[in-house]
């Protein structure tokens, strides 16, 4: 495993991280996700991706990892990279959404109850909440770095505008953003167009989610919706309405220039991702141990010939 300095800061994130949104609920199997998370932290997956609501049922996600963590990786807590997050609906009622001051500091120690951790290394707002002052959402960020709660703060999914007004907040207080997370793939392309900058103007990471698009990034929808499938399970994120013929068309094409390169799919999406120097780390997510081993061989090959990053371009134009 390779590991990148996130922007300016003098943390290591691995290429490849592994994160908890599906297939870690108390609705998955808890042998599949132990067997997972002990195959990626014996394959040098050190950071794990977690938030308040990830599940289902919303915390169970959390919830599950704090056993496997306690039984498996008791002793290795110095050795880990543990990020949670608040910022969607989470409980009933005004103060379980959003990105107040109230939600975001009850979240946090709701959060660090069902893990059982002491403390969260990184700790992110989820999303931009147009109702409450950015100052307010980044005040609470802060607050918790201070607390000691967390080492570290995270931005998630902010219009480019108030993501500068969060960066210039947090850096004037001393306590600078780490790392922002969005989502990233061959298939979703917008943060190429002004975060990737901004981040690499205020010395910030880049952290990718759903680089495989939630699985359409792999061959498995290219003849059908298989039973068992994120886009088949009720649910699961992706919509059966995503897996569109277009998007079949390119995928089958990808898949051919993967084959001529010896990887799967799966392998290249995530191999592309390596060659944007913007990009510290990729939080992949995995509902079974043979996925999560086919998708850490993706860095044995990140090297990409001019041609083939020209044929992907025309692919997905
Ligand atoms: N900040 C945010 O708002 C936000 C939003 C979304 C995600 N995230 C983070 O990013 C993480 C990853 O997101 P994601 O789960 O959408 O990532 P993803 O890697 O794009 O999609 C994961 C899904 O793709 C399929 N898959 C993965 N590897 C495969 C392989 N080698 N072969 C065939 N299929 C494969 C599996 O689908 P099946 O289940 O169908 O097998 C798997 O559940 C999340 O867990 C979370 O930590 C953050």
């Amino acid at each position: 495993m390779k590991y990148n300095l996130c922007g300016n800061s003098g943390l290591r994130l691995p290429e490849i991280s592994l994160g908890l949104w599906h297939n870690f609920g108390d609705v998955d199997d808890f042998n599949v996700a132990t067997s997972m998370i002990q195959y990626a932290f014996d394959n040098g997956v050190t950071h794990f991706d977690l938030a308040n609501n990830y599940g289902p049922p919303p915390g169970s996600a959390e919830i599950n990892f704090g056993k496997i963590l306690a039984k498996e990786l008791k002793g290795h807590r110095d050795e880990l990279i543990i990020s949670s997050k608040a910022g969607h609906l989470m409980w009933d009622g005004p103060y379980g959404d959003g990105g107040s001051r109230k939600y975001i500091m009850a979240s946090i120690d709701q959060s660090l109850k069902r893990t059982g951790l002491e403390y969260f290394d990184i700790f992110y707002s989820h999303r931009y909440d147009p109702e409450t002052p950015v100052e307010e959402t980044m005040q609470a960020l802060i607050d918790i770095v201070r607390q000691g709660k967390a080492l570290y703060v995270g931005i998630s999914k902010y219009p480019i505008d108030k993501l500068t007004e969060a960066y210039e907040i947090l850096k004037s207080q001393h306590v600078p953003c780490l790392i922002y997370q969005d989502k990233y793939s061959m298939l979703e392309r917008t943060p190429e167009k002004e975060h990737m900058s901004l981040n690499e103007k205020y010395g910030v990471g880049f952290i990718s989610f759903s680089p495989l698009a939630q699985g359409l990034l792999t061959t498995k929808y290219l003849n059908g919706i298989p039973e068992n499938s994120r886009a088949h399970k009720a649910h699961g994120f992706l919509q059966e309405s995503e897996v569109t013929t277009e998007v079949i068309k390119k995928v089958s094409a990808l898949n051919d220039l993967a084959a001529q390169r010896g990887q799967t799919l799966a392998e290249m999406a995530l191999a592309w991702q390596f060659q944007n120097k913007h990009v510290t780390s990729v939080i992949v997510g995995t509902s079974s141990l043979n996925q999560l081993k086919d998708n850490l061989k993706a860095t044995d090959n990140t090297h990409f010939a001019s041609d083939e990053l020209a044929l992907i371009e025309n692919i997905l134009k």
